[in-house]
């Protein structure tokens, strides 16, 4: 599986955004991670559509939108036409079965379907949709807000979910987000997580550059080592 780092716009400097995005590029980010939150599903207001729109026009990273919203199927068509590569959603934002034709509606207009669960939501949650995501989030804070603590607590979720993947869609990737940094990111890497969403340790860090770099090198070196002890 291919390490793949997120720079968190939500760290960004967004009276410069165009400059951000361009400090992001340097830095050598895979992907762009957009937060949208609605302030219902969490405590927070983030930004939306419009912004997303503005972005994917300046930039050819992928983006990967992680929806924190209550009703995210009403927004599927709007988010392929703004641009989203990557959209995900939350397993407990919506009924299951309203969750599986979010993820389809995802896939069929074009983006890769994923599915994130919050702190309190079991690896087996997955279960249903498995088959049909590219990738599954795994939050390692409470999502809501960027700046804050890794919870290490959440690695035996890791290491769960991909064990379920490995049975069921082995091509499935697993996104940590939340308090990652260059200590972190290893034992997110370790536990089989391969992409990195990095808010704070990246946009705020004193060299972006250096900074995606190390990152990058400590989880290569992690996940590698990680695949050799099981
Ligand atoms: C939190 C968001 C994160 C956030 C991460 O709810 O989903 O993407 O921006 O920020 P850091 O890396 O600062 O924890
Ligand atoms: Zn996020």
């Amino acid at each position: 599986m291919k390490i793949r780092i997120a720079p968190s716009l939500l760290a960004a400097d967004f009276t410069h955004l165009a400059d951000e995005i361009r400090r992001a590029e340097a830095a050598g980010a895979d992907l762009l991670h957009c937060d949208v939150m609605d302030g219902v599903y969490v405590p927070n207001i983030s930004f939306g559509f419009p912004v997303i729109r503005q972005i994917a026009k300046i930039t050819a990273l992928p983006l990967d939108v992680h929806m924190m919203t209550s009703c995210p199927g009403k927004y599927i068509n709007v988010l392929a036409e703004s641009g989203a590569s990557i959209v995900t959603v939350h397993s407990d934002a919506v009924e299951p079965e309203e969750v599986a034709r979010t993820l389809a509606a995802i896939r069929e207009a074009g983006m890769i379907p994923a599915l994130a669960l919050r702190p309190g939501c079991p690896a087996e949650d997955i279960l249903p949709y498995a088959a049909d995501v590219g990738m599954i989030l795994v939050m390692t804070v409470e999502p809501g807000f960027g700046g804050q603590s890794f919870m290490a607590d959440m690695m035996p979720k890791v290491r769960r979910v991909r064990a379920l993947l490995d049975e069921i869609n082995p091509a499935c990737a697993i996104e940590v987000d939340g308090g990652i940094g260059d200590k972190t990111v290893r034992e997110a890497a370790c536990a089989g997580a391969d992409t990195f969403v990095v808010g704070t340790a990246s946009f705020r860090a004193p060299d972006m550059g250096e900074a995606v770099s190390l990152i990058r090198e400590s989880a290569e070196a992690a996940y590698r080592a990680g695949w050799q002890n099981t």
